[in-house]
């Protein structure tokens, strides 16, 4: 922790009965999940790598060349894309690295997402011309009942709270339409040992609520009593641990 930091931590002791906190102007909280990665310094270290923003995310900052793709070629695998798929809705699309590739396996026609950080949705919707949808952190009101062929969330769940998980995914069930396919991943203990555990504590990471953990039973008896049967699962890297990916078809 740097000098600074350290300050910080003391003098916000101190303020915290006040309801005060002292935040530098120009810095980015790590620990707010509703912001993803600090937007400006990002986009600028991912030109300086020569990479697209993706990749640059993949390849530099988690090392993991072709993550990306690994999931979109889970999916294929398991059918997703076999079909033509026009709508498609996804929470949580940050820089846009599994929407860029989304378009590219299946070529809907419509594309929405739901955003919380303002500068990356923006830039999402004016690089790759989605529809922003109106975002309030759990809901997909915007979107009509049974009227997409995809909705899904990648990273997004072990980011936020169980709450709005579980409200996000009464909203998935509710946009999917039949035939349809609902796909995230959670941090399920598929995804947890005791070695696993110790990594992540020995990350230094200070991120709030991520990474958050999940049941999967719940996750496969909720879309179970929802219509939707599970597909399939596999597991993908998530620095320093990993996630496991869910795709549940609407019947
Ligand atoms: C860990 S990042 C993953 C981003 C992207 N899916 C990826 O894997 O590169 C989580 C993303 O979800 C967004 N987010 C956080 N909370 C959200 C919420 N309640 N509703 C919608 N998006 C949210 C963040 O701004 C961020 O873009």
């Amino acid at each position: 922790m740097t000098v600074l930091k350290s300050a910080r931590k003391t003098v916000n002791r101190c303020l915290f009965p006040l309801g005060l906190e002292v935040i530098r102007k120009d810095s980015h909280d790590s620990r707010d999940q509703s912001n993803f990665l600090p937007f400006e310094r990002t986009i600028a270290a991912a030109e300086r790598s020569g990479l697209s923003v993706g990749d640059y995310i993949d390849e530099v900052m988690n090392k993991q060349p072709g993550a990306t793709q690994a999931t979109i070629d889970g999916m294929m695998r398991l059918g997703v894309f076999a079909r033509r798929i026009t709508n498609v809705v996804e929470i949580g699309p940050g820089s846009g690295r599994y929407l860029e590739k989304t378009v590219a396996a299946c070529s809907p026609t419509r594309y929405e997402v739901y955003e919380t950080a303002a500068p990356w949705a923006s830039y999402v919707k004016a690089k790759y011309n989605v529809i922003l949808q109106p975002t309030d952190g759990q809901t997909l009101r915007a979107t009509p009942d049974n009227s997409v062929d995809l909705v899904h969330a990648h990273k997004v769940f072990s980011s936020i709270p169980s709450l709005p998980t579980f409200i996000y995914w009464t909203e998935m069930a509710r946009v999917c339409r039949n035939g349809g396919y609902a796909v995230f991943d959670i941090l399920t203990e598929a995804c947890l040992d005791l070695d696993t555990l110790q990594q992540w504590v020995d990350s230094g990471l200070d991120t709030g609520s991520y990474p958050a953990a999940m049941p999967r039973a719940i996750a496969v008896g909720y879309f179970s009593s929802r219509q939707f049967e599970l597909v399939g699962t596999f597991v993908v890297p998530m620095t320093p641990g990993r996630t496991e990916v869910f795709v549940f078809r609407k019947a």
